[in-house]
């Protein structure tokens, strides 16, 4: 019996079966072979949410949520947060080495190469309705990309997939500042090639009648450190959606958007922006202690606590902390840090959030340093889309080069009505919970 086992009895049958591990999990597939009888099924796991299920096997990001540990790749995120650029990151995390000197000139070289939009596609974001959420314009935008590059559907040929993901890269900044422009009503702006990439995003959001766009460098680097932050997060809701999507092998452009639109959720990206909200409807340090009354009463959520993996704080929040005083130097000190802060001391200290472990995560203070930056809570989560861009595309890689994996299609415990009569429409009874607009 091999050691690395299990040895499970069905007491059903009083049969006993063995079951190996593999790398400390089971294979639900093993469990299979145990029947009731040979018209039984076999034995099927039961997990809505994936609370206990790995998808799959990655090498790109670890996380150990217990002891609040990140690493992209093996590299901690504080360590890349302070010595490394955005692009830099994104490399590594695409191609599972820091790049060399060449290789980021290189890397930043071609990316550059692909910041432009189509034309067509400024006239396809010309048409949504003055007040679209600016996440919504950029799920829809980038779906539409797809129609662009119609060779972006031959995923098993790796000059394409090398081509649309640069493409995406590339073109991410452009689509997130003109869904920004529009909600504005301020015209596009052409991407600056001799800028860096949050610079010339910045450029893009910002720029007015002057001829260059200066960006402030303390506010680019930490636009810059926050994509880092944010570049991926192993199998979050978007990305077990950039990979659902991408297992049946819908191109690279509609599998980002999909996954973008999980992000686009309040649970997941979307929390950011509803922090802020949270922060603006408190409004005073003398209303937190009600807040978190409300919190606990159930009412409400403190948006941007908690978390599925971390049960301590999650480093990226710590990070951000930190950025936030830099940013703070320049712009001055945003006055909901101080609401922020004493929900955090209050929160940490609080028997119901210390029993659940609950601890601020990336969105509790992204806001408020994006708020600092200049940016309105709209754009929030377009703003944490743009990075994980590359994690999706680097796990989407990571999927098609797997083996082991085939369309997404997990199964079901069907709870409905058994064979049922037909029943002719003028003999049917009113339906009881029918949906009704
Ligand atoms: N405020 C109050 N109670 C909470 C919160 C919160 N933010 N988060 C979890 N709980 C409670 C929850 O009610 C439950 O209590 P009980 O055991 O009494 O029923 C317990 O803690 C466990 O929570 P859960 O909902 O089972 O945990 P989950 O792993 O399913 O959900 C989460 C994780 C992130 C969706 C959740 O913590 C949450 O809704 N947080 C607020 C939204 C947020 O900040 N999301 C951003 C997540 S990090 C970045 C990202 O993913 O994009």
């Amino acid at each position: 019996m091999p050691e690395e086992s299990l040895t499970i009895t069905d007491n059903r049958t009083g049969a006993s079966y063995t079951v190996p591990l593999f790398k400390g999990a089971v294979r639900a597939m093993d469990l299979r072979k145990i029947k009731t009888g040979p018209d039984d099924f076999g034995l099927m796991t039961y997990d809505p949410a994936f609370m206990n299920t790995a998808s799959c096997q990655s090498a790109i990001t670890f996380i150990d949520g217990d002891k609040g540990i990140l690493r992209y790749r093996g590299y901690p995120i504080d360590v890349l947060a302070e010595k490394c650029t955005f692009l830099e990151v994104a490399y590594l995390i695409l191609n599972g080495e820091l790049p060399t000197e060449p290789e980021l000139k290189e890397w930043t070289r071609k990316v550059t190469l692909h910041t432009m939009l189509h034309e067509n596609t400024k006239q396809f974001m010309r048409g949504f309705h003055h007040d679209a959420h600016p996440m919504s314009m950029f799920i829809s935008t980038i779906a539409a990309l797809s129609t662009f590059y119609p060779a972006a559907h031959d995923i098993f040929s790796r000059e394409s997939r090398d081509l649309q993901i640069l493409r995406l890269i590339g073109k991410v900044p452009t689509i997130a500042a003109y869904a920004y422009r529009h909600s504005r009503g301020l015209p596009y702006v052409y991407p600056d090639n001799s800028l860096s990439y949050p610079e010339n995003f910045m450029s893009m959001l910002w720029k007015m009648t002057e001829p260059k766009y200066e960006a402030n460098p303390a506010l680019a680097r930490a636009l810059d450190v926050l994509f880092i932050l944010h570049a991926d997060h192993e199998q979050n809701c978007s990305t077990n959606t950039m990979r659902a999507v991408g297992s049946s092998q819908a191109d690279p452009y509609v599998s980002v958007a999909a996954a973008a639109a999980a992000l686009s959720g309040p649970l997941h990206g979307g929390a950011n922006e509803e922090v802020l909200r949270m922060l603006d409807e408190i409004g005073s340090l003398d209303r937190v202690p009600e807040h978190i009354k409300k919190v606990k009463a159930g009412e409400v959520k403190l948006m941007g606590f908690g978390h599925r993996v971390y049960k301590n704080y999650d480093p990226r929040a710590r990070i951000i902390k930190k950025a936030a005083d830099a940013v703070f130097e320049v712009t001055g000190r945003n006055p909901k840090l101080e609401i922020a802060l004493e929900l955090e001391r209050i929160a940490l200290q609080d028997d119901y959030f210390v029993k659940r472990r609950l601890y601020p995560n990336v969105d509790f203070y992204s806001g408020i340093i994006y708020q600092a930056l200049g940016f309105t809570p709209e754009i929030f989560t377009v703003l944490f889309a743009i990075p994980r861009t590359v994690g999706w595309l680097a796990q989407w890689q990571e999927l098609l080069g797997d083996s082991e994996q085939k369309i997404a299609r997990p199964r079901q415990i069907y709870t409905g009505h058994d064979l049922r009569e037909f029943v002719p429409i003028e003999a049917r009874e009113k339906t009881p919970a029918a949906v009704t607009a």
